[in-house]
């Protein structure tokens, strides 16, 4: 295929949106060709949910996405939704269950989903090339020239989906954004999210004992809080609650850490108080938090006596600390580790219904290089599958 016989759609970027899109997009019967330097697609569904790929979620409603404009995925989410993703998954007998708070799980291997949309693809006839590393693209006579290896093809259409940049070392190179800046889109900063919190060397050393401790908390940054488990680590904080809330917070805030927000703590303290008086009080609270934190706690607030000897008012003080703890994070574990990137493309310069550019016809921007990020539980890859397949229908 060359400049005189021109694809009807190119794609770059071979995961989730990717794939999704070149499989609806030739269902049209245009030649679709997608591009991927990897030498394997779809590497970061291989990984995800810890080999077994958190699809998507059932609960999943705009309220989960984080951007600028908080109406923009709207339209591709209420088009192409979890339970469309859902039918796709049993049509290809994919067994699957539900792990917690609607995340949605395949029960067997992630790999299930990847050879999902290799089928799709297969049946649509979207062609698929690896090691196919886009070093630049140009637009001129009504086509896109994308230059692939010293090879330069031409297509009618362009799709980019290329990701964020979280992994680079699966092949993210936030080429979408270089692209989006050629063609006069704007860009919304980018960083890492759903990453692990770090911290100063005086907090780390505080927190010595404390790495692979884990406690139920409600994490809350810049008012917005997430009740799941919290891991302690050598480098900070991680854990469930600690990646949603990376997504909120910004250099310089506190984090607000609820221990055990599920329970009445003080009713639990006093009850303790009347069966375990003779206890001690450090002691007794190892029956509530995990025996290390407990003694953290104890220490740091320099518990003395029996529980029998507290006052409600002694307990009341150990309740509001366990459920107001203040940190102060120092960064995050950064694009080496973080799920995803948060911005990225400007939601402004694009068409919600089919996420083409306003001023640039024919031209696409899919999944996670645009400004929307899912929080944690599936709803990136539903933003993958549903903005993938409204490019792709409209192409
Ligand atoms: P994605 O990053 O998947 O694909 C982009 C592709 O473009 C890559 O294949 C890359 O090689 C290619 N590319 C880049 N530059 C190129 C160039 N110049 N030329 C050619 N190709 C190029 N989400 C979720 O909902 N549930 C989950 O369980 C998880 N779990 C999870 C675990 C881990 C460890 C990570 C890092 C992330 C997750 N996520 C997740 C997030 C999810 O993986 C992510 O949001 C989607 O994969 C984004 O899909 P995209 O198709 O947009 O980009």
């Amino acid at each position: 295929m060359n400049k005189q016989h021109p694809y009807h759609a190119i794609i770059i970027g071979a995961g989730a949106a990717g794939m999704m899109c070149a499989a609806e997009a030739a269902k049209s019967g245009g030649k679709v060709l997608l591009l991927d330097h990897s030498k394997s697609p779809g590497e970061k569904i291989r990984i995800s949910g810890g080999g077994r790929c958190n699809f998507t979620n059932l609960y999943c409603s705009p309220e989960n996405f984080i951007s600028e404009n908080p109406h923009f995925v709207k339209s591709a989410l209420s088009r192409y939704s979890q339970w469309d993703f859902i039918d796709l998954v049993n049509r290809h007998n994919i067994a699957w269950h539900e792990k917690t708070l609607g995340q949605l799980f395949c029960d067997n291997s992630a790999k299930e989903i990847i050879a999902l949309l290799l089928a799709e693809m297969k049946a649509t006839g979207a062609e698929l090339q690896l090691n196919a590393k886009v070093a630049s693209v140009s637009h001129s006579n009504s086509l896109f020239h994308v230059n692939v290896d010293g090879r330069e093809l031409a297509a009618r259409n362009l799709v980019v989906a290329t990701g964020g940049k979280s992994i680079p070392k699966m092949g993210a190179t936030g080429f979408g954004y270089s692209v989006a800046s050629q063609f006069g889109l704007s860009l919304v900063e980018t960083r890492p999210a759903l990453v692990p919190l770090t911290f100063g060397d005086d907090v780390k050393k505080e927190l010595s004992d404390l790495p692979g401790v884990s406690v139920p908390a409600r994490v809350t940054a810049n008012k917005t809080g997430f009740s799941e488990g919290l891991l302690f680590t050598h480098r900070g904080l991680s854990g469930p609650s600690i990646l949603q809330a990376s997504s909120y917070w910004r250099e310089t805030d506190p984090i607000e850490v609820q221990l055990l927000p599920e329970e009445d703590l003080f009713a639990r303290l006093k009850d303790l108080r009347g069966e375990h008086g003779r206890k001690s009080l450090a002691n007794g609270m190892a029956m509530l938090l995990p025996a290390k934190l407990a003694a953290y706690f104890s220490d740091k607030l320099k518990l003395h006596g029996n529980l029998a000897d507290q006052s409600d008012k002694a307990l009341r003080e150990i309740v509001d600390t366990l459920t107001a703890w203040q940190l102060f994070p120092t960064g995050t574990e950064g694009y080496r580790t973080a799920e995803v990137t948060l911005g990225g493309v400007s939601t402004a310069d694009l068409n919600s219904q089919s996420l083409e550019c306003k001023t640039q016809p024919s031209l696409y921007f899919i999944g996670e290089v645009v400004d929307v990020t899912g929080w944690l539980g599936g709803f990136n890859f539903q933003w993958a599958w549903s903005s993938g397949w409204a490019a792709g229908t409209a192409i």
